[in-house]
């Protein structure tokens, strides 16, 4: 009999995709390619291995894209309608799942699982299956699927139903929750996601503590991931790109620029983020002002530069955040600022070459989050400075367990810590300094991004059915 299978024998899944479109100004589209670690791994695997990236249309711009067929070879774009896509991504995957493994909940209101609640997660079911069904469609006999993230934890369930003869892989990029915290979740709800999952062949997280966290619960709610392998692969920074593009003109350019602001002779406290709550901007700042307190022999000698691109602005708490992140900065900026020193430099608007010009400058760098499935700043922050860079690192960050011996560990509640760890970052006596951002440098490249799609890749193809 002729198969009715499609084409493609490699297929990643994903919310974002590698592409996304913009209707300009004459109605025509304008294409933007993305970055990050899965566009880079799964170039490890070349144009000619038949390899199809699913995604979903995010934006108005996208949604047209898919009405006209305009698209890339190797990308097809879902249009799940607006609404549906909107409760799936706002509604459960960030509000909901993010929350979730994150631990973000101010539990004596949030959450609550109410029938709206429902009516999303019903949302979250259909996107899920409209990414099962086209996966279904497009794989090749026994072909390899490598589903991403938490926006997708029931497609692996859907398409084992769908089509038993694929070899099914799931990745984490987030933290996965304690059992305790996780079984916050309506148990249905709770075992509906994890029975998802465990219709892979083969789990994927950042550090052996989201593995094992992810197992605890399936101990305690399903009784064990069965058959199911879970696999540990840590991504890493890619090193040739960063060292690259960061030494381009348009960094040159920046670095003239950020010099200015920052004044000569300072030192500077660099982080970099998307104002994401699971980041702990705020509590970076008041750490900041702490130290301006406790070492006011700092006071002019030193500045923070703090990039806090936008995240999320759908989601009225991640406005607020973004609020008070700025808030606070011009807070501290007006209380110690003079006029030849700004203490605060704050940037939110998203610029990549400017964010390696930071890297290059960095004395310090500040990476603090709540929680963190990796954080890819700590690593690329020690490959790109020009004089090695010294890392205050929270505990909570999966970057934490390779990267922990040579950085200054933080509490990332503790402020008064904080401050004294950024104390200890900035008198650090220069030849230690380098010592540390050479191994920091090389245990943040430890696993680059091809070399680590391409060991999940394998596992999964490897392992036997
Ligand atoms: O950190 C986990 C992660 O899925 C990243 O891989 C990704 O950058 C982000 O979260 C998703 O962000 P967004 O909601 O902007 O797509």
């Amino acid at each position: 009999m002729a198969s009715t299978h499609g084409a493609h024998q490699v297929l990643v899944a994903s919310n974002r995709g590698p592409v996304s479109y913009e209707v300009q100004e004459d109605g025509s589209l304008a294409a933007k390619r993305g970055g990050g670690g899965l566009v880079s791994g799964l170039s490890a695997i070349g144009p000619d291995a038949g390899a199809l990236w699913v995604c979903s249309a995010l934006s108005d711009g996208d949604r047209e894209a898919v009405r006209q067929g305009v698209g890339e070879e190797g990308v097809r774009m879902l249009a799940v309608p607006a609404d549906v896509h909107a409760d799936a991504y706002n509604g459960i995957a960030n509000s909901v799942l993010w929350f979730v493994h994150h631990m973000l909940y101010q539990t004596p209101l949030e959450p609550v699982f109410d029938a709206e609640f429902r009516r999303q997660w019903a949302s979250y079911e259909t996107y899920n299956r409209a990414f099962a069904e086209a996966l279904a469609e497009e794989a090749a006999e026994g072909a390899a699927v490598l589903v991403q993230d938490y926006h997708l934890t029931l497609v692996p369930g859907m398409l084992r139903e769908l089509r038993p003869d694929l070899r099914i892989g799931h990745f984490s990029h987030t933290p996965w929750a304690p059992a305790d915290y996780f079984r916050m979740l309506p148990d249905d709800i709770a075992e509906q996601v994890l029975r998802g999952m465990l219709g892979a062949d083969r789990l994927g997280f950042l550090t052996r503590r989201w593995a094992d966290a992810f197992t605890a619960c399936c101990t305690e709610l399903v009784g064990g991931p069965g058959n199911t392998e879970v696999g540990v692969h840590g991504l890493g920074a890619d090193a040739d790109f960063l060292r690259r593009r960061s030494h381009e003109a348009d960094v040159d350019e920046r670095m003239a620029a950020l010099r200015e602001e920052i004044g000569a002779g300072r030192k500077t406290i660099v982080r970099v983020d998307r104002t994401e709550l699971s980041k702990n901007i705020v509590r970076g700042l008041l750490a900041y002002r702490q130290l301006l307190d406790d070492h006011p022999e700092w006071r002019e000698r030193v500045v923070h530069v703090a990039f806090a691109y936008p995240s999320r602005q759908d989601l009225a708490v991640y406005r607020d955040y973004t609020a008070e992140v700025q808030r606070l900065a011009e807070e501290i900026n007006s209380r110690y600022g003079t006029p030849g020193w700004t203490p605060v430099v704050l940037h939110v608007k998203d610029d990549f070459a400017r964010s390696l010009a930071a890297y290059r400058l960095a004395d310090v760098a500040l990476v603090n989050p709540i929680r963190d499935g990796m954080n890819l700043v700590a690593k690329e922050v020690p490959v790109v400075s020009d004089d090695g860079c010294v890392l205050v690192l929270s505990r909570e960050a999966g970057a934490h367990a390779e990267l922990g011996e040579d950085a200054i560990t933080v509490n990332p509640y503790d402020v008064i810590g904080t401050a004294e760890a950024l104390h200890t970052a900035l008198t650090l006596p220069a030849e230690e300094r380098a010592e540390h951002s050479k191994r920091l440098a090389a245990a943040a490249t430890a696993l680059p991004p091809a070399q680590w799609f391409l060991d999940q890749l394998n596992a999964l193809v490897d392992q036997p059915s």
